[in-house]
């Protein structure tokens, strides 16, 4: 062997080849699109919060803090979940602050799934859901929403596939992984399904990781209903969540886990050794801010007015408008389109949609495994006014 050769090894992650997050914005930023194709804001966070984390750096607040997190911000995360849902998570035994809600779903999944163990995805799903449980050891399970079509065949909404999930969980079952509000649907979890949910898995083992980094965004005057409402699921959940989305601060990948003691303490030992601990300065930023509760209060009504505006902006095009009762993503279908292009697969489509007419968006058939064309894409209008009249005067040509 050539001793200046790199030698090969088998990939712990063969499936896994560049996202088409990534490929939908190399494209947009060549041929100069406008991005509503990745989830992040283009416009800035609160100077606020960034004038707490610069005070927290000024204050030599740099060195390590204490692997779980500094207690100010546990505590104030137990309190916050106290006062929405409900629950109480003691913020010693049962709160960790993670590197944004990604680290929380590996490690949440390292520290509980055993090589041969079954976990539960609900198809369309993030995209990270996979490769960790595949880093795990463990076996992807995959139902999918029931896509509920109107009169003429276009896509109408998603449901939960009940009888799917009931049918997929079994003794090997440790894990079921649910996400609402949904990405990249906007669906989102009311009480009845939290409590089919419950009576489900009641005489099972199996747990729960409920992705919950879209929790301060549901509209029309709704609720988010979290498994941390829920006491039967929240003795058996890990609850995870993000800084980055509710406060427009997505690359500072900062969030939290929240899991009763005895998840706690194997979350922990997963954590440890992987990450240790998170950046200093912006948790003592985060807990100072998080003290307000308006600032997560407001997030409702702010998003609210950007989904209206892009969806009476839309309205004006022949895309089919699916319901938008959370995130911060559109979806709609485009098979009402009367152009050629209408007939393109999911992601043909957004590619041609990004170089011809100037609007990058993403396909939702990317959040499956097996491909599966619905005819159906997502914007993101987590953008600033002008950012959405823009694309939608491109998108109105159509
Ligand atoms: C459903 C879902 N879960 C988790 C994450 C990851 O959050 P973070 O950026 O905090 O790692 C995202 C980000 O897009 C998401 O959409």
């Amino acid at each position: 062997m050539n001793p200046l050769e790199t030698p090969s090894f088998p990939s712990r992650l063969p499936q896994v080849e560049t996202t088409i997050f990534t490929i939908m914005s190399a494209l947009a930023a060549k041929h100069e699109a406008i991005n509503l194709g990745q989830g992040f804001p283009d416009f800035p966070c609160d100077r606020k919060l960034i004038a707490e984390v610069n005070a927290a750096m000024l204050a030599d607040r740099n060195q390590y803090p204490p692997m779980i997190g500094i207690a100010e911000l546990r505590n104030g995360i137990s309190q916050k979940i106290k006062n929405l849902y409900g629950h109480h998570y003691d913020a010693d035994a049962d709160i960790t602050i993670t590197a944004g809600g990604t680290q929380g779903i590996l490690t949440a999944v390292l520290a509980c799934v055993s090589p041969g163990d079954e976990v539960i995805i609900i198809e369309p799903a993030y995209d990270s859901y996979r490769p960790s449980i595949a880093l795990a050891g463990g076996k992807t399970i995959s139902v999918s929403l029931n896509v509920v079509r109107d009169e003429i065949g276009q896509v109408a909404s998603y449901q939960i596939p009940w009888d799917a999930l009931a049918n997929a969980i079994n003794p090997k079952t440790r894990l079921i992984i649910i996400n609402t509000p949904h990405n990249p649907t906007g669906m989102v979890w009311d009480k009845a399904d939290l409590d089919r949910l419950a009576n489900l898995v009641r005489n099972t083992s199996a747990l729960i990781l409920s992705d919950e980094v879209y929790e301060h965004m549901v509209y029309d005057g709704a609720q988010h209903h979290s498994v941390a409402s829920h006491p039967e699921l929240a003795a058996r959940s890990f609850l995870i969540s993000s800084f980055g989305k509710t406060y427009h601060v997505t690359g500072w990948k900062v969030g939290y886990v929240a899991a009763p003691p005895a998840l706690t303490k194997e979350f922990r030992k997963v954590h440890q050794f992987n990450v240790f601990t998170v950046n200093t300065p912006m948790q003592y930023g985060l807990a100072s801010y998080l003290s307000d509760a308006e600032h997560y209060l407001n997030l409702p009504a702010f998003y609210q007015a950007k989904r209206d505006f892009f969806r009476a902006g839309l309205s004006q095009t022949k895309f089919k408008l699916l319901p938008t009762p959370g995130t911060y993503f559109q979806c709609v279908d485009y098979s009402s389109l009367n152009i050629p292009q209408s007939k393109l697969s999911e992601v043909d489509f957004c590619k041609w949609l990004t170089t011809e007419v100037g609007v990058a968006a993403i396909p939702v058939s990317a959040f499956y495994e097996q491909i599966t064309e619905s005819g159906v894409i997502r914007f993101c209008f987590a953008k600033q006014d002008q950012t959405l009249t823009n694309a939608l005067q491109r998108l109105q040509t159509l």
